[in-house]
């Protein structure tokens, strides 16, 4: 698989060799201190239509679920590796990626006239729930247990997937996988792709994009077989949600599928596994007082990797 990347992708943009060293060295050092590790994958995937790329194809998601997983499992005590696309949201400040930050901070005075620059002071009001989520924050921070990995193109999402589960493979069971991320399902052969911008003086345009190979078969048969494994199933029709989940299971016979419906992404998912299916839902006043249903996946999925441990040591 990784000499099929090398050949069908363009070369990745992100430095994949520094990004193998840290992501082993974490792995190493917290299963080394009795932790249980998470890589999270997060955001969409960008897929270059030329190789000086003006155009690209992408998708809707916004890393949200990835960010806000991520805090959970924080909470939860693992330390967690959080594979996540540039700029879509990060843990603790996803929840003001909506604001306008010059909004929110007031120019002060310097502490005395003539003496150095003004200092800045920033508005409570404009940024709800700030005190805990930057002791939260700064906690983590302290605790060294995130470590970021960033993801621009399709192709550097591939590369460090990969070297991810190397780095946890030797972890064993006490590795989960939570693959949020939207991750296309097309693109073009760095052989087939032009190089130069598509000129639209030649009419409408048509292409073909090869199908991406799924990176599930190869996780859960050769990279890292012993790990949990959790991926998403994105659906818009309800009726086909569950069978597709079902589906995805008997192909890859991972652990779990997290299946959700685009209109109600926020408020419910199910969690299937090949012999159960549990309904998780935000009520409207939890909905209200901030109750987010990433609180109740990874309460769910915590719960089952322990199970997963136990089963597996006794084996
Ligand atoms: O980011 P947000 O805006 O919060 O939105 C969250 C989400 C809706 C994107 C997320 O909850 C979700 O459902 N993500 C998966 C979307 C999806 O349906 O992906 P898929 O059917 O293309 O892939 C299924 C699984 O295979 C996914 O876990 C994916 O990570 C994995 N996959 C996909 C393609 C590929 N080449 N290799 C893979 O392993």
């Amino acid at each position: 698989m990784a000499e099929k990347l090398r050949e069908d992708f363009a070369p990745p943009q992100a430095d994949v060799e520094a990004a193998a060293l840290a992501m082993e060295a974490f792995a190493r050092s917290h299963s080394s201190d009795g932790r249980r590790v998470v890589l999270i994958t997060s955001g969409g995937t960008k897929v270059p239509l030329e190789s000086r790329t003006v155009r690209f194809l992408d998708n809707f998601s916004s890393g949200r679920r990835g960010a806000a997983s991520a805090e959970y499992f924080l909470r939860a005590g693992y330390a967690v590796i959080f594979l996540h696309r540039h700029r879509s949201m990060y843990p603790y400040s996803r929840r003001y990626s909506a604001i306008n930050w010059l909004d929110a901070l007031r120019l002060l005075p310097a502490t005395a006239p003539g003496q150095g620059e003004p200092r800045v002071e920033a508005e409570q009001r404009h940024l709800p729930g700030i005190v805990q989520v930057l002791q939260d924050y700064h906690s983590m921070r302290e605790s060294g247990r995130l470590l970021p990995i960033e993801f621009n193109t399709l192709s550097d999402y591939l590369h460090l997937l990969l070297a991810a589960a190397r780095a946890l493979n030797p972890l064993g069971s006490s590795a989960m996988f939570y693959l949020a991320a939207a991750v296309s399902d097309f693109y073009i052969p760095a052989s087939e792709m032009p190089e130069h911008k598509i000129q639209s003086s030649s009419g409408p345009l048509q292409i073909t994009m090869k199908m991406v190979p799924k990176m599930l078969s190869p996780l859960v048969k050769d990279w890292a077989p012993k790990a949990f494994v959790i991926s998403f199933k994105l659906e818009t029709n309800p009726q086909i949600l569950i069978e597709r989940a079902h589906k995805a299971l008997d192909t890859y016979r991972h652990q779990v599928v997290v299946a959700n419906i685009l209109d109600t992404l926020r408020t419910c998912v199910v969690i299937v596994t090949s012999n159960d299916e549990a309904n998780l839902s935000i009520t409207n006043e939890e909905d209200r007082s901030g109750v987010e249903i990433e609180e109740k996946i990874i309460e769910d999925l915590t719960l089952r990797h322990k199970h997963f441990i136990e089963q597996s040591d006794s084996n």
